[in-house]
């Protein structure tokens, strides 16, 4: 072999044998660095003559590029195992659960909207907002509740200053919505029938004692068609009382009672027995009201621009905070407004178990 083949040979052997980036650096410059050794050579060239130095010059370029070629396959090759080392210490199990374990809880009444919102969802219904300030015309005139109502009472309801009965004209009266009715007059005043809505949030009325707050939540449900009928309201109420309640023979008693809105009304209540403190949902022993209800009056039809001549509706309201307590076993209402984390953790739902008919409600 000659010097220049085991020269050759040498650096090669380096440049491969290169246990990490200094290393194959440092043979890099051994080689091609200023003082290299295949640099030295090159620089010896000029004393050369002729055929000698062409030759020579030749070899060593040689050895330059495949030096050159070794280098930078070297270096991808320690590139690739640096990246996968690192991949390997930075990797993620992410089927473990969440580290530190999650503090936070979904609050009881935010989990029953989204339980009574996936199931009307499933039966077809769509999910519509309402503004908590609304004016007098959506939430009393609309709904067949005219000036002189009783239920417009300031002692009722909250009027915003300056914009109370008496004081100012009727289309300026301003207030916080004292129902979610308010989302049926604003769906159908944009919205031609078929309609099928529902709506939770705050509704405000001036009221406070062990079950009535002034701030609390409900449920609005419409339904207007060319042929509902009150069948469709029974069975559709029926229907999610057996999902809410999870019982498959829940027994429900509608009681005729007036809404100006609609007519007629009936106000529904949930048969159930307790025994040892303990209710259980069912059979017809005990009633507790949970809902309002009836068909859609048709001067409210008239007003929002449908024909009560073609159209009939269905309408109902559920107060959230009661259909909650009496799931989940929650004694006192008010304690839902005190942000009592000990309450809170008690109570509340983790934020992951998204509730939906086919993945189950609430524990
Ligand atoms: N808005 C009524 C209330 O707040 C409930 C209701 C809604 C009744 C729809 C009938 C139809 O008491």
């Amino acid at each position: 072999m000659s010097t220049l083949d085991s020269l050759k040979a040498e650096l090669l052997a380096a440049v491969q044998g290169a246990a990490d980036a200094a290393a194959l650096d440092a043979a890099r410059v051994a080689a091609l660095g200023k003082k290299g050794r295949l640099t030295e050579l090159m620089k010896g060239l000029g004393s050369l003559d002729g055929e000698a130095r062409k030759n020579q010059g030749q070899a060593l370029n040689q050895i330059r590029q495949a030096l050159e070629a070794a280098l930078e396959a070297r270096k991808s090759e320690l590139d690739a195992a640096a990246l996968d080392r690192r991949l390997a210490t930075e990797r993620i199990d992410v089927t473990l659960p969440a580290r530190p374990d999650g503090r936070g809880r979904i609050h009881p009444l935010s989990q029953c909207a989204e339980e009574v919102t996936a199931i009307f969802g499933e039966m077809g219904f769509t999910v519509v907002d309402g503004p908590e300030i609304e004016s007098d015309f959506n939430n009393f005139t609309a709904l067949n509740m005219p000036l002189h109502h009783p239920s417009r009472d300031m002692q009722d309801s909250f009027y915003f200053e300056g914009k109370t009965p008496g004081t100012v004209a009727e289309e300026a009266l301003v207030m916080l919505r004292t129902h979610t009715s308010n989302a049926q007059v604003r769906t159908m005043l944009k919205q031609k029938p078929p309609i099928r809505i529902v709506n939770t949030g705050r509704v405000f009325r001036r009221d406070y004692d062990a079950t009535h707050a002034p701030m609390f939540h409900q449920i609005e449900g419409l339904v207007v068609d060319e042929k509902t009928h009150m069948g469709h309201l029974k069975g559709c109420l029926l229907e999610f009382c057996r999902a809410y309640f999870e019982v498959d023979d829940v027994s429900l008693q509608f009681r005729p009672s007036y809404f100006p809105f609609t007519e007629p009304s009936a106000e529904v209540d949930i048969g159930y027995s307790a025994k040892g403190g303990e209710m259980r949902f069912g059979g017809t022993e005990k009633w507790l009201e949970i809902l309002g209800c009836g068909m859609v009056h048709p001067n409210v039809l008239r007003i929002c621009g449908i024909d009560p001549e073609r159209y009939q509706g269905f309408a109902f309201g559920m107060g959230l905070e009661r259909i909650t307590m009496l799931k989940y076993g929650i004694p006192d209402l008010r304690l839902m407004f005190e942000s009592d984390v000990r309450w809170l953790r008690h109570y509340g739902f983790m934020p992951l178990d998204v509730p939906s008919l086919v993945g189950g409600l609430g524990q």
